[in-house]
């Protein structure tokens, strides 16, 4: 029962799109656990290239059915825009399984999500304003909207009262905004409900049979490791559970069920959004960087902060992930550096520190410790196998790898499908 769960190792914005992708032609089922339209993946297949929010990128391949585990929050809309914008590129979708236990985007977890960033100001986290966090607290505090809820009337409206009954006192009375009407909310959402029938499944049950019957299942994570809601930089964080422990609850498959944790983990760092962020570069190779990776939100087109990579992460993220492998992406993006600093370990209040602290206020104070690597003028995005890299390339994979904690099982050397070097097999 290969159940594989391939993840982003650092912010989120690693390149998961394209491993997923090289992996999907072989595998049976792709399954997202965590998120929502919060995430980006840009899949490039043959000339054609696809930004998806919300569909887990198995779309893309005719054989594998791809689905939407509970731990998802959905916004009907979005889903449904992004679907037909699917099928009019001429991809059929129809094999998509949503769970009905899967939690909604509502209208108002929107409107909640933007009037509260605009409240925090200077302290705000720099969200994507699509209402993921308000969406998982009414799933934590038991005034959400499940999937399952869009197919009976008098349940859904009675949710949504409860929901509204306080959202509506803090809109008017805190926020100064107009309370929203709880028919037009059901209204919208009803709308949806037959469009979205066909998806809806018993998915816990169709996973675990899957495995039973020896499928391929990956399982896709949305943000990365440090925007994990308990491991991340908290608050700067998403909320929820992107690291590997989210796959199980977010999916209803038990931790022994998983067969292989693969990392994916970009040669140097990005990250959208505030927080701390060690090895953040103000100066032209953090401009360079931005502008040779196309360092620009698939989400939200902001600019992504950019930086030299980090071991003490990749090392973090293959503890509390129990990563097997590492996926390497965007190696091409550092060609043509004469030497490329790579942070070794922190300098914090004067000591050098290896692991990343637990206290937040020691993370904000951490000054990258950096070793430099020498670079490479090649160009690298023909390189089929490791052997074809220059021997700087070479050297500069084999010191992550030894830093990071987990073998490089395959390196992305350009945004096309076929630009991968597979060292070893996922499967
Ligand atoms: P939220 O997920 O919209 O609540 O945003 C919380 C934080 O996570 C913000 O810093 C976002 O920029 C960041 N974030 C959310 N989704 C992604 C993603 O897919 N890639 C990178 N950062 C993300």
């Amino acid at each position: 029962m290969p159940a594989l769960v391939l993840l982003g190792a650092q912010w989120g914005d690693e390149g998961k799109g394209k491993a997923t992708d090289l992996l999907g032609g072989s595998v049976d089922y792709v399954v997202r656990y965590q998120g929502g339209n919060n995430a980006g993946h840009t899949v490039v297949v043959g000339d054609q290239k696809y930004a998806l929010h919300l569909l887990p990128s198995g779309i893309l391949s005719p054989g594998c059915t791809p689905v939407i585990g509970n731990g998802v929050v959905v916004d009907p809309s979005v889903l449904l825009s992004e679907l037909s914008g699917l099928n009019e590129r001429g991809v059929d979708t129809s094999k998509l399984l949503i769970s009905g236990n899967a939690h909604i985007i509502t209208p108002y977890n929107v409107t909640v999500d933007k009037v509260t960033e605009r409240f925090l100001g200077k302290r705000k986290i720099g969200t994507t304003g699509r209402g993921i966090g308000p969406t998982y607290a009414d799933k934590i505090n038991r005034v959400g909207i499940r999937v399952q809820d869009l197919y009976d009337e008098s349940i859904l409206t009675q949710k949504v009262e409860a929901a509204l009954d306080v959202k509506n006192q803090m809109l008017t009375k805190l926020y100064n905004r107009r309370a929203i009407a709880v028919g037009q909310v059901v209204e919208e959402l009803l709308g949806y409900a037959d469009k979205l029938a066909p998806y809806v499944a018993d998915t816990v049950l169709v996973l675990n049979e899957a495995l039973e019957q020896d499928k391929v299942v990956l399982f896709e994570g949305g943000q990365g490791t440090l925007l994990d809601i308990d491991h991340g930089t908290y608050p700067f964080v998403t909320s929820s559970n992107p690291t590997a422990g989210g796959a199980c609850t977010g999916a209803g498959v038990g931790p022994t069920k998983i067969s292989r944790v693969i990392g994916i983990l970009k040669a140097y760092t990005t990250r959208v959004g505030a927080g701390p962020f060690p090895t953040e570069l103000f100066d032209e190779d953090g401009e360079a960087l931005r502008r040779i990776g196309g360092e620009r939100g698939v989400t939200t087109g902001r600019d992504r902060r950019c930086g030299w990579f980090d071991a003490v992460i990749a090392r973090y993220a293959t503890r509390v992930n129990g990563l097997t492998d590492f996926f390497l992406t965007k190696l091409d993006v550092l060609t043509g550096w004469e030497q490329i600093p790579v942070c070794v370990a922190y300098e914090i209040d004067g000591k050098r520190v290896e692991e990343l602290p637990y206290s937040q206020t020691d993370f904000h104070h951490a000054k990258p410790v950096y070793e430099m690597l020498p670079g490479w003028n090649e160009d690298i995005s023909k390189a089929k196998s490791f052997s074809d890299l220059p021997k700087n390339a070479q050297a500069y994979v084999k010191a992550l790898e030894e830093m990071s904690g987990a073998p490089i099982s395959a390196i992305g050397v350009g945004p096309g499908r076929t630009e991968t070097i597979e060292i070893n097999s996922f499967l």
